[in-house]
């Protein structure tokens, strides 16, 4: 299959990761040039993962051997990336949140529908073996008929935000930013949500305390709801709760757990790809479920791979790109997961219980295949799982 062109925009601190991975791990994809604000970070970027160009965006935009865009900015400068590169005929993957703002990605799925192009979204975490192994024991009646789920995550988003300056800006609240993870698993588990309900709070104006840059801002105040309690209504009947708290100190404890009539499954990180599912059946002791699936976070030789197997959205929807059907990490689903948080804004705000007007559907991926063989010596043959 004829590999697809990619250029990488922005050349920041995830950056490395996707460079990595794909070069290394996604045969499908052929990295040909970075991009950044400062040319000097692209540069050397272009330097360490041995890429040939170095341009502008202007010249990303203009350069027609490129078919793919991977926009790895900052949230807030995600929508006049993708709109600018959607017009330029390209097909974008980017970093999660897809925008700031509800309405720019509105408008973003229209335009990419109107030009025929692929448009994706992470995280692409729900990729990974860990979600797609929940996913496979649920749609396989492991836990029989699915009753509810619970959520919860926490964090100091304002200490964070003195570290990662970005989370000052929309879309920088911990709903937004981490939250999304967890709703991408559950959204991939277990279907589009119906209906939401919400409280939620903003983050008290932060003084700063630690970080001292020159010329930095004394305080601030993330946007938005940066804790909310939530409940869902999914489409299947489901119901579930989502605790997003960060208002509170940085010790993190996630909680990620989805109930059925036949039995319980409980999941680890899903901003992580291989984290343990353990499952709960009347009568048994916990187990942890054997992995079913390939992009479990480990490389050659079995190490951990820092920040995992991302980049697999990218490779999926390359895949699908050549074999011209849907890819899985759609822009409906990262618009579904975006009216979801919208929603709880909307509910916390009017006290009023919010319909979504949006849906979306995801196959999962092909079970059986590996990231690893021989005792974790070899890369197997996990890629086959995202060609169908
Ligand atoms: N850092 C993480 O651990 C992490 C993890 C998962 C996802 N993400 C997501 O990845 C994205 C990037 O995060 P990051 O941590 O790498 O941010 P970062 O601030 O470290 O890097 C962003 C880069 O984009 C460049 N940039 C900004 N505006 C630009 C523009 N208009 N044109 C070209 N380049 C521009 C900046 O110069 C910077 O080098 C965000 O959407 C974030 O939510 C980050």
């Amino acid at each position: 299959m004829e590999k697809v062109k990619v250029a990488v925009v922005g050349c920041g601190m995830i950056s490395p990761v996707y460079l990595r991975n794909m070069k290394e791990l996604f045969s499908i994809l052929d990295v040909v040039a970075v991009s950044n604000r400062t040319r000097a970070k692209a540069e050397e970027a272009a330097k360490k993962f041995d890429i040939p160009k170095v341009l502008t965006l202007d010249e990303v935009a203009a350069d027609p051997e490129i078919e793919l865009v991977v926009n790895l900015t900052p949230t807030d400068v995600h929508a006049e990336i993708i709109r600018k590169m959607l017009l330029a005929g390209k097909h974008v993957y980017t970093e999660k949140t897809m925008t700031a703002d509800i309405e720019d990605a509105r408008e973003l799925v229209k335009l990419a529908d109107e030009k025929g192009l692929y448009l994706g979204c992470a995280p692409d975490t729900v990729l990974g073996a860990s979600v797609q192994t929940a996913r496979w024991a649920v749609d396989h009646g492991m836990i029989g008929t699915v009753t509810s789920c619970a959520v919860t995550i926490n964090r100091n988003q304002a200490l964070n935000s003195e570290l990662f300056t970005f989370l000052r800006g929309n879309g920088g609240s911990l709903p937004y930013d981490v939250g999304i993870y967890y709703l991408a698993a559950l959204l991939c588990v277990l279907g589009p949500v119906v209906k939401v309900t919400a409280f939620g709070a903003p983050m008290p104006v932060h003084q700063r305390q630690f970080m001292f840059r020159e010329g930095d801002q004394e305080s601030w105040q993330i946007p938005g709801n940066n804790l909310v309690s939530g409940s869902m209504m999914f489409a299947n009947g489901a119901i579930g709760s989502i605790h997003m708290d960060g208002n509170t100190t940085g010790n993190e404890r996630h909680l990620l757990r989805i109930y059925g009539t036949e039995g319980i499954l409980e999941m680890g990180d899903p901003n992580k790809f291989g984290d343990p599912v353990k499952l709960f059946k009347p009568e048994n002791p916990p187990c942890d479920l054997p992995l079913t699936h390939g992009y479990n976070g480990r490389g050659q030789g079995g190490t951990e791979l820092g920040g995992g197997c991302r980049g697999a959205g990218v490779a999926e929807m390359a895949y699908a790109i050549r074999q011209g059907r849907p890819h899985r990490m759609s822009k409906e689903m990262a618009y579904h997961a975006m009216e979801v948080l919208h929603g709880f804004d909307v509910s916390a705000e009017t006290g009023s219980v919010y319909t979504l007007e949006s849906t979306f559907s995801m196959p999962p991926l092909k079970e059986g295949y590996y990231s690893t063989m021989w005792g974790g010596y070899a890369r197997a043959d996990a890629e086959c799982s995202l060609m169908e």
